[in-house]
């Protein structure tokens, strides 16, 4: 038995838990291309709850438990009684009795906290209005598989230390989430977004001076960065700003002039969905510096260990 961990935000673990997780996930996906099985949470059940929309946190959380031979329960506020008002202290005691993991997708963080304080079983954010600790994950990772692998093509966890990431746009909460592993992992960011739509350090729940830096212009951001990574001009839940947001963030498109003043080596990231000729441009985001469609593959990957790792903990590499 382990004890009971969540996983609410990117801080909530340690270096060296990553350093655990992104060598599970390496195995899990060697094992997942060559077709062998892994039933390490079989009889295991999944709750997944969203209040916003999804595809790839959906798709991934529920092949990727299938896979790991457990199964998968779907909910959303409009099906459920969480949107008729129902207290999410009493959600999370029932559906936590019932099942032994569970993924929410929802508005504010305090929600998730909420259930977290009264569930059982481990709790993971699978998007908050002020985290996306999922999405980094798999980001990392999918880093680390491009640029930081030894001859052996084993992944170097410490590979990231000192590297720069260029962020585009809003100080949203893929911004708050990436600002986190940099503090974490030994990364910086540097960060250019519209005036009023910065980082809130506060929010973002980081003290570290020197791990992230504020441009006013992106092109100065992108600067010697060895990856540029962006978002959508409007989160889910912000759609009543989307046009007053749409003048604000022109300017912050990643183009390919960004990428060229970037490290001739530099990737492309994007948590998708995109937005061509809005956040960046078509030829950037399909070119060949971009990894976008690795890292929503491996949002499975990472997430299989994730899963495994708050159920079992740490588990032989076999
Ligand atoms: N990146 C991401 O979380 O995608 P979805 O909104 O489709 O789940
Ligand atoms: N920042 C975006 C990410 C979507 C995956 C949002 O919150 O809508």
């Amino acid at each position: 038995m382990t004890t009971l961990k969540h996983y609410l935000q990117f801080k909530d673990f340690t270096a060296d838990e990553y350093a655990y997780l992104f060598e599970r996930a390496a195995l899990i996906k060697r094992k997942f291309k060559t077709y062998q099985k892994h039933h390490t949470l079989s009889d295991r059940t999944l709750a997944m709850i969203f209040e916003k929309a999804s595809t790839r946190t959906r798709v991934s959380f529920e092949a990727g438990m299938y896979q790991l031979g457990g199964s998968v329960v779907h909910l959303t506020t409009g099906d459920s009684q969480l949107g008729r008002a129902e207290p999410i202290e009493d959600s999370a005691r029932v559906i936590s009795r019932m099942t032994d993991i569970v993924m929410i997708r929802t508005f504010g963080q305090d929600k998730i906290e909420r259930f977290a304080s009264h569930s059982r079983v481990p709790v993971i954010n699978g998007l908050t209005n002020e985290f996306h600790p999922c999405q980094i994950l798999a980001d990392l990772f999918t880093w680390l598989e491009h640029r930081g692998t030894d001859a052996q093509g084993r992944i170097n966890p410490n590979a990231l230390r000192g590297k720069t990431v260029a962020w585009v746009g809003d100080g949203n909460n893929m911004a708050n989430t990436w600002l986190q592993a940099a503090a974490l992992l030994g990364f910086k960011v540097h960060v250019s977004t519209p005036s009023g739509y910065g980082v809130n350090a506060e929010i973002a729940g980081v003290d570290c001076a020197d791990c992230w830096q504020v441009f006013d212009h992106p092109l100065d951001a992108c600067r010697g960065a060895d990856l540029v990574t962006t978002d959508v001009w409007t989160s889910m839940g912000y759609e009543a700003e989307n046009e007053v947001r749409r003048q604000a963030f022109a300017e912050w498109c990643v183009t390919p002039a960004m990428m060229a003043a970037a490290q001739p080596d530099a990737l492309f990231m994007h948590c998708l969905p995109a937005h061509r000729g809005e956040e960046v441009l078509a030829e950037v985001i399909d070119g060949p510096q971009s990894v976008v469609w690795d890292e929503a593959e491996n949002r499975m990957h990472v997430q299989k260990a994730l899963m495994e790792y708050l159920l079992l903990g740490h588990q032989p590499m076999a």
